[in-house]
């Protein structure tokens, strides 16, 4: 994977891009087809990037409110690939008990215990797309296993974005304070530094969804094709072996 020189090639339409035959070609055939011809660009870019992947998964990490349900619901359909929540798993393997009541009723070390377990068990069934509850990566043992068996991509949304968008729902039982605003600035100031960690950086900011996703691929694909290859497979004895 990721051997074609992919950048130099798309800079010039006529440099036989795999996936863009010559007859889509607007120079060769004259006719402005440009956004058919980006669609295949960027197809070719979407199955490269999940085949270069493997196993690993691609985790979503960053606040209350960065879109990661969204970005992440939209990322998974682009790459071909399951999403995962793991707000939603945790809810699940409660019979569908809401966080809020989960906090309630069991308090927020019992939650992030079961997050830890969560996020485990989804990157053992990678390779999907993966949004974590905001405090997930707070917890060494789920940082450790994202490095491990993912690519990261912290959504990294400011205060006052996170505060418009969480003001639309009442669900987040860290924020049922006298001064969420004041709770949002103390938590972002406790999780950034963590955030950073990720591999990769998006800014979550009010532009369309699917900008971002573009973002995300642009993104994995500069990281993905950046690794080094795989070492080729040794011969230890197993196979019929080289014909003498
Ligand atoms: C939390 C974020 C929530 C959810 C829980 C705790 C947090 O998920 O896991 O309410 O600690 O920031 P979202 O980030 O998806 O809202």
């Amino acid at each position: 994977m990721f051997r074609i020189p992919l950048q130099e090639s798309l800079a010039s339409p006529s440099a036989g891009v795999v996936g863009c035959p010559s007859d889509r070609n607007p120079r060769a055939t004259g006719v402005e087809k440009m956004p058919e011809a980006a669609f295949t660009a960027g197809a070719f870019q979407e199955a490269e990037v999940t085949s270069a992947l493997g196993t690993r998964s691609v985790v979503l990490v960053g606040m209350m409110g960065a879109g990661k349900s969204t970005i992440g619901r939209r990322l998974a359909l682009r790459l071909r690939l399951p999403f995962r929540d793991a707000d939603v798993e945790i809810e699940t393997a409660h019979a569908g008990m809401p966080i809020p009541e989960i906090f309630a009723s069991y308090g927020e070390d019992y939650f992030r215990d079961g997050e830890v377990r969560v996020i485990a068990r989804l990157l053992d069934g990678g390779p999907a797309v993966i949004a974590t509850g905001g405090g997930a990566v707070m917890r060494e043992e789920t940082r450790n296993r994202i490095r491990d068996k993912a690519i990261s991509i912290w959504l990294k949304a400011e205060a006052d974005i996170i505060m418009r968008r969480v003001r639309r729902r009442a669900d987040r039982p860290l924020l049922q304070t006298a001064d969420p605003a004041a709770t949002v600035a103390r938590l972002l100031a406790e999780r950034e530094p963590v955030y950073r960690q990720a591999d990769l950086t998006i800014g979550s900011r009010e532009v369309p969804h699917d900008k971002i996703v573009d973002e995300c691929i642009e993104a994995l694909y500069a990281r993905l094709r950046a690794e080094p290859a795989p070492a080729p497979a040794q011969n230890i004895g197993l196979g019929p072996g080289p014909v003498p």
